[in-house]
C-alpha cells in the first residue's frame, strides 16, 4: 500500500470514529410500551427484532406469510416480556394487504410509533436470464408495498413523533452480480425514502426516517443461497436486527451494519477499478 492510500485510509477510519463517536446515545427504556409493526418477522433479521423488542417491553404487531411462524414468534415475544404481542398473516405482492396490515396494528395498538419495514420476496442467487415478471413481482414485495405502508402510517406517526425504519442492503448502493432483480428494488428504496426524509424535513414533520445498510447477513435463507458462491463473511442476524432498533430508537438517519459496509460505499466512486475487483473477486464463478 502506497503512502497516499495509507493516509486515505487513516483519514477515513478517523471520520468514522468521530462520526460514531458524536451518536446519540440509545435508552432502551424508551422502548417500553412504544407500538411497534414489524414486518417479515416470521424468520430472519425481523424475527430477531421482535425478540429485542419483546424483551425491551414494547407492544408489537408482527407480519409475515406463515401463520404457524408468526404464531411461535409471538409466543416466543410474550415469554420474553412483550407487553402485547399480535400477529397477521399477509402477502405483500397483493395489492390490497399492506393497508391491511397498518390498519390492523393501527387498530390493535391504538396508533403507531415505529413502522419497521423489512420484508422481502424470495429471489434466486443467479444471473439475470430475462425473468421480467419475476422483477415485477418483487418490485410489488419489496418496493412498493413499502411505499403503501409507510404512507397509510405516516398520520399516525406524525402524531406521535414516531419513526420510520427502512431494512435496506448494500445491494442498493452497490450493484453486484447475481442479484439484479434485489439491487434494483433496494436501489428503489433508497431513492425513495431519501428523497422523503428531505420532504419530510422540508415539512418540519415529527416523523424521522432510518435507512439502514446491510452487509451479508447469516439468515438462514441468505445463506442457502449464497452457499459455495460468495467469499464474503456473514454477520449475525441477531446483532443486526439490534442496530436496527438502536439506529430508530436514536433517529438516526442511516446505519451500515456490518461497519465496513461504510467503508466500501465510501470508496466506490472514488476508485472504480478497485471497487469492481472487490466486488468481482468475492464471487466464486468459472464460466
Ligand atoms: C388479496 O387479498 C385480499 C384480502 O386481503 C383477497 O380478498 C384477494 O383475493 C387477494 N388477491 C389476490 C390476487 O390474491
Ligand atoms: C407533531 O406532534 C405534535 C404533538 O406531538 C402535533 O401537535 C403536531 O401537529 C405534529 N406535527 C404534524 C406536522 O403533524
Amino acid at each position: 500500500m502506497g503512502p497516499f492510500a495509507k493516509i486515505l485510509l487513516l483519514s477515513i477510519c478517523v471520520a468514522y470514529i468521530a462520526v460514531k463517536w458524536t451518536a446519540p446515545s440509545f435508552d432502551p427504556e424508551s422502548l417500553r410500551g412504544a407500538r411497534v409493526l414489524v414486518t417479515g418477522a416470521s424468520k430472519g433479521i425481523g424475527e430477531q427484532m421482535a425478540y429485542h423488542y419483546g424483551r425491551f417491553g414494547a407492544k408489537i404487531v408482527i407480519t409475515g406469510r406463515r401463520e404457524k411462524a408468526l404464531q411461535q414468534v409471538v409466543e416466543r415475544c410474550l415469554s420474553l416480556g412483550a407487553q402485547k404481542a399480535l400477529y397477521i398473516a399477509a402477502d405483500m405482492a397483493n395489492e390490497s394487504e399492506p393497508d391491511k396490515v397498518v390498519d390492523f396494528a393501527l387498530e390493535k395498538l391504538g396508533g403507531l410509533d415505529y413502522l419497521v419495514l423489512n420484508h422481502i420476496g424470495s429471489s434466486s442467487f443467479s444471473m439475470w436470464e430475462g425473468d421480467v415478471e419475476h422483477t415485477r413481482w418483487l418490485m410489488k414485495v419489496n418496493f412498493f408495498s413499502y411505499i403503501q405502508m409507510a404512507w397509510k402510517a405516516l398520520p399516525s406517526l406524525e402524531q406521535n413523533k414516531g419513526s420510520l425504519v427502512i431494512v435496506s442492503s448494500v445491494a442498493g448502493k452497490m450493484p453486484s452480480p447475481f442479484v439484479a432483480p434485489y439491487v434494483a428494488t433496494k436501489s428503489a428504496l433508497n431513492g425513495f425514502f431519501g428523497s422523503l426524509y428531505h420532504e419530510l424535513a422540508l415539512k418540519k414533520s415529527n416523523v424521522s426516517i432510518s435507512i439502514c445498510t446491510l452487509g451479508l447477513i447469516d439468515t438462514e435463507s441468505a445463506m442457502s443461497k449464497v452457499k459455495g458462491l460468495v467469499k464474503a463473511p456473514a454477520y449475525p442476524a441477531t446483532e443486526a436486527a439490534l442496530n436496527i432498533i438502536r439506529t430508530g430508537a436514536t433517529r438516526q438517519q442511516e446505519l451500515y451494519y456490518p461497519w465496513f459496509t461504510h467503508i466500501i460505499c465510501v470508496i466506490r466512486d472514488w476508485f472504480p477499478p478497485l471497487t469492481n475487483y472487490l466486488i468481482q473477486n468475492s464471487i466464486n464463478y468459472n464460466p
